[in-house]
């Protein structure tokens, strides 16, 4: 018999108790990093949303406070984002914490409002006029404010999920706001619903003098492997309208995996631009095999643009602060792989807790990787798939997959002008996600694996693949078989980490 929190994730953060879907709110302040999040305080499945709250100062251990925000008359509490109104434009204070997020109930609908806190976000007040924004055309699906402060015209912006659009809109006093355009009708991948977008701006390759507009777009469904999943769309924003580089047909993931959503980043944190997934899929949140609590947080990313083959694509790598998670190290000799090397015991007293870092060199074989694995013979398989040019991450045999339901994936195009679709399918759990090497230089491989207890995320070449995956060993996984096919391939530089808080 099985402790119910037998899954709780070590190091990542989840609710002490309760449900728990998306970020929101994300801001630093004074020394604070502020994660609300998407809360039902009642019990784990979806439902009674709130804005729950945990604070940190170092993007790695997290304190859990009292809700923030809590449902009322005007319904759930859904997602939405908080700024620092460094100008006092709302008439609030110089500095007040100001959060935007979508009221939803039958009878209301989908409408936006705000609430102001004045104590470093550890209480709200709720403003008195609100909602601040409703839809001009009575659309159903009006969610998700992203508020930000936009420079060249001295205002403030907020853009909103609008079904399969995202809308601009701007504000000088936060209250109330301007109609400027819309962007997405058409683009990325379809079917889809747009959700909780981010608009941010960031340097090319590191040069502060060539920036680029990226929005980011959660949508459900749509992603390749089924279910809900990450886009982005890199261009250029005139104060009025977003126009992307790439055709409509063009999608450019910011995960490869299946449990990687409602991304949005932090507001207030300067140069650095710093984003939390939640670790789950819509396909199964609600039934994943966990009790007392559910949902997690995938670990804080920093974002940048690398350029690739002409194209500009956006990198998320695992923030640097998670390096303080190192407990105890170990490195591995360097090996030349053919047919298979095994390590008995990944780290002393395993609780499925520890980081893997190595560079693969494929060399002249078909395919490379490795598979971690526990004695009941369950195992989660990472390998280059050189033949068809992909990193592949397979669960199909990971532990506890049953509770998958069977819905067809969408077959649509990659960025990569490939058709995508999971690899192995069984079930919406039970299946293999996959990347495109082409993001990479290739030749070397840097791999970056984060385990923990019942996810696994993978940093490619820091961050140029991302692939997030949860997984459900009946035990953890504490041997690892490297394994080739058709040649030798070199694994170098590799280290082990136990992690812990
Ligand atoms: C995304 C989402 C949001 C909504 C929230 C409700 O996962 O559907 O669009 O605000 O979750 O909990």
């Amino acid at each position: 018999t099985k402790n119910t929190d037998y899954y709780r994730p070590v190091y990542h953060h989840t609710p002490s108790y309760g449900w728990m879907n998306d970020a929101n709110g994300l801001v630093y302040k004074d020394g604070e990093y502020h994660l609300y999040f998407q809360y039902n305080p009642y019990g784990s499945r979806w439902g009674n949303m709130h804005w729950g709250h945990s604070v940190s100062k170092d993007l790695v251990h997290w304190e859990h406070l009292k809700p923030a925000i809590a449902r009322d008359t005007l319904g759930h509490i859904f997602s939405g984002s908080t700024v620092i109104d460094h100008n006092n434009s709302a008439g609030y204070g110089k500095d007040a914490m100001i959060a935007f997020y979508t009221s939803a109930s039958d009878e209301h609908g989908q409408i936006q409002c705000m609430a102001y806190s004045t104590d470093n976000g550890r209480t709200y007040t709720k403003y008195e006029k609100n909602p601040i924004l409703t839809p001009f055309d009575g659309l159903k699906d009006f969610r998700d404010p992203k508020v930000f402060w936009y420079e060249p015209a001295q205002k403030w912006y907020m853009i909103v999920s609008a079904d399969k659009n995202m809308r601009f809109y701007s504000s000088t006093n936060l209250k109330d706001w301007e109609y400027l355009s819309q962007f997405g009708q058409g683009y990325g991948v379809q079917p889809n619903q747009f959700e909780c977008p981010d608009f941010i701006q960031l340097p090319v390759d590191g040069d502060p003098n060539n920036k680029k507009w990226v929005m980011i777009v959660n949508i459900n469904p749509g992603c390749p492997f089924g279910g809900s999943a990450t886009e982005y769309f890199v261009g250029d924003f005139d104060g009025k309208e977003f126009k992307c580089d790439t055709k409509p047909e063009v999608t450019k993931w910011l995960d490869f995996g299946k449990d990687h959503y409602a991304t949005v980043c932090f507001s207030n944190t300067g140069d650095r631009t710093i984003a939390v997934p939640w670790m789950s899929n819509w396909q199964y949140a609600n039934v994943t095999p966990i009790r007392q609590y559910r949902g997690a947080n995938a670990l804080p990313r920093e974002l940048s643009l690398y350029t690739k083959d002409g194209q500009i694509y956006m990198a998320a790598n695992a923030v640097k602060e998670t390096q303080a998670l190192r407990k105890e190290s170990r490195s591995v000799d360097n090996m030349d792989v053919k047919d298979e090397v095994v390590i008995d015991e990944i780290v002393p007293n395993n609780e499925g807790a520890y980081e893997l870092e190595m560079d693969i060199v494929p060399g002249n074989s078909q395919l490379a990787g490795l598979e971690l694995y526990n004695a009941k013979g369950e195992k989660s398989k990472i390998y280059l798939d050189l033949k068809n040019k992909r990193l592949v991450m397979d669960r199909t045999e990971s532990g506890l997959t049953a509770f998958g339901e069977k819905s067809e994936p969408h077959a649509i195009e990659n960025h990569d002008g490939r058709k995508v679709n999971s690899i192995n399918y069984q079930n919406d759990f039970a299946l293999g996600t996959w990347a495109p090497l082409s993001l990479c230089e290739g030749k070397t491989y840097h791999l970056d694996i984060f385990v923990d207890k019942c996810s696994v995320e993978i940093f490619v070449d820091g961050g140029r693949i991302a692939m997030t995956n949860l997984i459900f060993p009946t035990q953890p996984y504490n041997s690892l078989r490297f394994y080739t096919e058709g040649g030798t391939a070199k694994v170098e530089n590799m280290k082990i980490y136990k992690l812990g808080l």
